[in-house]
């Protein structure tokens, strides 16, 4: 009996210690998803804005794809038509005055160069998002390819 009590006893500290975690809540073990449950609906967070200064971003190493420095609100993109293109493509870039899509989405899985954008470069926000002045959901210890490089020199890195 003293046993089943004991187990008990520590099986509820644990979930109050749980439930008291701020990021951490029994319905959300991945930290991520902060209260509710599956069927518990709860107020959606709110949606990321505009950065209010965006530029082009020096990328963190070379074959990042680069982040969006534009809105991209009402752009569509589907089977039959790519509003991205209509600035990106080799035919319009240089009026849009848009950098040109890189010579890596015109060529296919055989690393041949198409004429066309090959399907596997079609849908752009499968790698390219836009600058938004969202927190980062998780902390991140990610440093830049030039740091690692400086660090690497100075034989900082383990
Ligand atoms: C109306 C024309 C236009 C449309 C449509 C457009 N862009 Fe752009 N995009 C630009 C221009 C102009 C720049 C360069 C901005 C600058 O130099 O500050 C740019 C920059 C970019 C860059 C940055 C490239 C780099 O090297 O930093 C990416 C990535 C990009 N656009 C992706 C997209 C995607 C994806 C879409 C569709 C969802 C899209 N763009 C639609 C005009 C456009
Ligand atoms: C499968 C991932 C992927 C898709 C899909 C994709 N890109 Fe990219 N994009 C990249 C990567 C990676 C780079 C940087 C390295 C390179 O050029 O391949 C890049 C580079 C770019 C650049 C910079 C080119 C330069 O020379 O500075 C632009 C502009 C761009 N992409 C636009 C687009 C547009 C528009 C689409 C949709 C038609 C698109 N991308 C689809 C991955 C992708």
């Amino acid at each position: 009996m003293k046993k089943l009590i004991a187990i008990l006893l520590t099986a509820s500290l644990a979930m109050v210690a749980m439930a008291e975690s701020p990021s951490m809540s029994p319905s959300s073990p991945d930290g991520l998803r902060q209260g509710g449950t599956l069927g518990e609906v709860t107020d959606a967070p709110p949606i990321a804005g505009d950065p209010r200064t965006v530029k082009r971003e020096v990328r963190n190493y070379p074959e990042q794809p680069p982040v969006i420095p534009h809105s991209i609100r009402d752009y569509q993109v589907d089977k039959r038509f790519n509003r991205c293109l209509d600035c990106h493509s080799r035919e319009a870039a240089p009026s849009a005055g848009a950098p040109m899509v890189s010579v890596t989405h015109f060529m296919d899985r055989h690393f041949q160069v198409r004429a066309e954008v090959t399907p596997g470069r079609f849908f752009c926000t499968q790698c390219h998002v836009p600058q938004t002045d969202a927190e980062a959901l998780v902390e991140s210890d990610f440093k830049p390819i030039d740091q690692v490089i400086r660090e690497g020199d100075r034989g900082e890195t383990q």
